[in-house]
């Protein structure tokens, strides 16, 4: 019977981890009471008027979903009096947040999806909260700037999701370990349900959206192709699950063993670096799946190692088991 929660699991690794101060639990247990807020808003959107468009476009010229504000707006309220925090960054926020004046600052730097996979919620698929934390440069005292928050993510101190699923689940790692923690709804906790996970060297999932074939370039399509043979490392063609949601596709590749890509495309010239968010998507999983065992690229850079330009800085994603992404590299080596 799991009965540890995430704040009592930090406190009892405290030794491990240099994140088990009093200011980075506070900061967990504020995203925890926010993902349970979330939590429970997802579970009842066939029941109230949440699901469908806001009418409202986003900063990325995308239709905002009511569920996304909402979620948005629950997070920003709840960890910008936190006392913990210098400044936030959301996927549905064009700049920074900064923290008014009303409340304390801490040293710390939250960058969130609030919603991934917003768009599923009229089909009832899972969906998820990601999270990404870094400490700021720059002194204390001063207001940040963009260059505090600009960090590669291999200065993150923790990364993390909550997926909205058959049950609500929280993942995430300082650095050490990832482990798994199951919503008990009777309770209101979130419970050790899957200590160190460790995601299989080789995978037998594929996750892409394979309708935009014809905008890939050759290297994509090889690598793609590869995942389907019967004649792959494998043996057999890996199997093919793709359900348009990042953290959903992520989480089972994460337990099962796979890969998850979404690499750039020729669709809009406006974007060539695919659609994922470096910032609020890829370098959190990067992150975890890392700290798992696995890989994460753009098919020629680990993830963890850019330098970002751009608060929205988007960046084509290769996630998962090593040496499936090991075998994705080669091929974009190969083929430039
Ligand atoms: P978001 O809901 O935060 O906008 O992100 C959706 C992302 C990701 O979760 C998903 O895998 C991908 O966009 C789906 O895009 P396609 O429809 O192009 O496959
Ligand atoms: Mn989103």
């Amino acid at each position: 019977m799991p009965s540890i929660t995430v704040i009592e699991h930090l406190l009892l690794h405290q030794k491990e981890s240099p994140m088990a101060t009093g200011r980075f639990t506070r900061l967990l247990n504020e995203l925890i009471l926010a993902a349970k807020i979330i939590s429970r808003e997802v579970n009842k959107a066939g029941l109230v008027d949440v699901l469908g468009f806001t009418g409202e476009i986003n900063v990325q010229g995308e239709e905002v979903f009511k569920l996304d504000e909402f979620a948005n707006r629950v997070l920003i309220h709840r960890l910008e009096r936190a006392g913990v925090l210098c400044a936030m960054a959301s996927e549905e926020n064009a700049d920074l947040i900064e923290i008014p004046s009303a409340f304390p600052a801490g040293e710390y730097i939250l960058i969130f999806d609030p919603l991934d996979g917003s768009s599923n919620t009229e089909s009832n698929v899972s969906i998820g909260t990601i999270f990404s934390i870094y400490r700021r440069k720059s002194p204390a005292g001063k207001s940040v700037t963009m260059d505090d928050v600009l960090q590669k993510g291999s200065d993150q101190v923790a990364a993390g999701y909550f997926v909205y699923g058959s049950s609500t689940m929280m993942v995430y790692t300082t650095g050490q370990g990832v482990h798994g923690f199951t919503l008990d709804p009777s309770v209101g906790e979130f419970l050790l349900s899957h200590p160190q996970i460790k995601i299989p060297e080789r995978g037998k999932i594929y996750s892409i959206n394979e309708s935009y074939w014809n905008y890939w370039d050759a290297p994509t399509r090889q690598v793609v192709s590869y995942f389907k043979s019967p004649d792959n490392e494998r043996g057999q063609p890996y199997n093919l699950r793709y359900i348009g949601s990042l953290v959903a596709g992520f989480h089972r590749n994460l337990l099962a063993g796979g890969i998850f890509m979404y690499p750039a495309d020729n669709r809009d010239p406006k974007k060539p670096r695919g659609k994922l968010r470096l910032m609020c998507k890829a370098a959190p999983l990067a992150m975890i799946v890392e700290a798992a065992g696995g890989m994460a690229t753009d098919g020629k850079m680990r993830i963890l190692d850019i330098e970002p330009q751009e608060l929205h800085q988007r960046v084509p994603l290769f996630i998962g088991s090593k040496k499936d992404i090991q075998k994705v590299m080669a091929f974009y080596q190969k083929g430039s």
